[in-house]
């Protein structure tokens, strides 16, 4: 059982997307929880508005205290969590980060979300010694050499790992929470087969590196 955080003090980066949907894919091939520690309750509203498809076991508004007690009692493969990303929720996060196996750090291409995510990564995941990685999100195909540049500042300038595939900025994906839509129901077509690539290739590298012996072929 691998308790995945998805953490980073910027708001709006994608925390909550992630979740969702990594919770979604992973379930695919395992037994997922996702947890919603987040007083913002974003995962709830997805949640219902996701009524019956959704794919994995969900416990949304929950005290962070409870992640401690949950990985000595349940079988789960996948424990996803969702982290607020307020400063003041600090103590909240870091109760999660206490608790997990690895920090999925998502971080948007813009200047402002720097500072933010470099103080999380320094500030309380390394002095963890939690495993990490930065996961570009709302990456623009369009945008000639964004991609390119933002992967060369998190190699070379910043020097912070990150996940080898990113995820594209998508309207599918920006809808998908008052449609209450999961990648698991979602049906491939022009508008969506990227957002199921890009969340899969993540759930692939993710069991890759923490679960080997199950992740078999994606
Ligand atoms: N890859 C994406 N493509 C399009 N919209 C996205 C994508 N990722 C996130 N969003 C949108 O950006 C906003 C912020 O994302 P969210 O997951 O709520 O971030 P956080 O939880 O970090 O605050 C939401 O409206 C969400 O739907
Ligand atoms: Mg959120």
């Amino acid at each position: 059982m691998k308790v995945i955080a998805v953490a980073n003090q910027k708001g709006g980066v994608g925390k909550t997307t992630v979740a969702m949907q990594l919770g979604a894919a992973l379930a695919g091939r395992h037994r997922v929880l996702v947890v919603d520690v987040d007083r913002q309750q974003s995962t709830v509203w997805w949640a219902e508005n996701a009524r019956d498809r959704l794919p994995f076991d969900f416990a949304g508004s929950q005290h962070p205290n409870m992640l401690g007690r949950l990985t000595e009692l349940t079988d789960y493969d996948y424990i996803v969590v969702d982290t607020p990303g307020s400063l003041e929720d600090t103590a909240v996060l870091e109760t999660v980060l206490d608790a997990a196996d690895y920090a999925i750090v998502p971080l948007t291409p813009e200047p402002l979300a720097v500072d933010p995510t470099m103080r999380t990564v320094t500030r309380l995941i390394e002095p963890r010694h939690l495993r990490h990685g930065v996961l570009l999100n709302r990456i623009d195909p369009r945008v000639p050499g964004q991609l390119a540049h933002w992967q060369r500042l998190l190699d070379v300038e910043f020097g912070l790992p990150r996940f080898g595939w990113h995820l594209r900025q998508y309207k599918a994906q920006a809808d998908a929470p008052v449609l209450g839509q999961l990648v698991s129901s979602m049906r491939h077509n022009r508008r969506t087969d990227g957002v199921i690539w890009d969340i899969t290739q993540i759930a692939a590298e993710l069991d890759q590196l923490l679960s080997p012996a199950l992740a078999g072929r994606w």
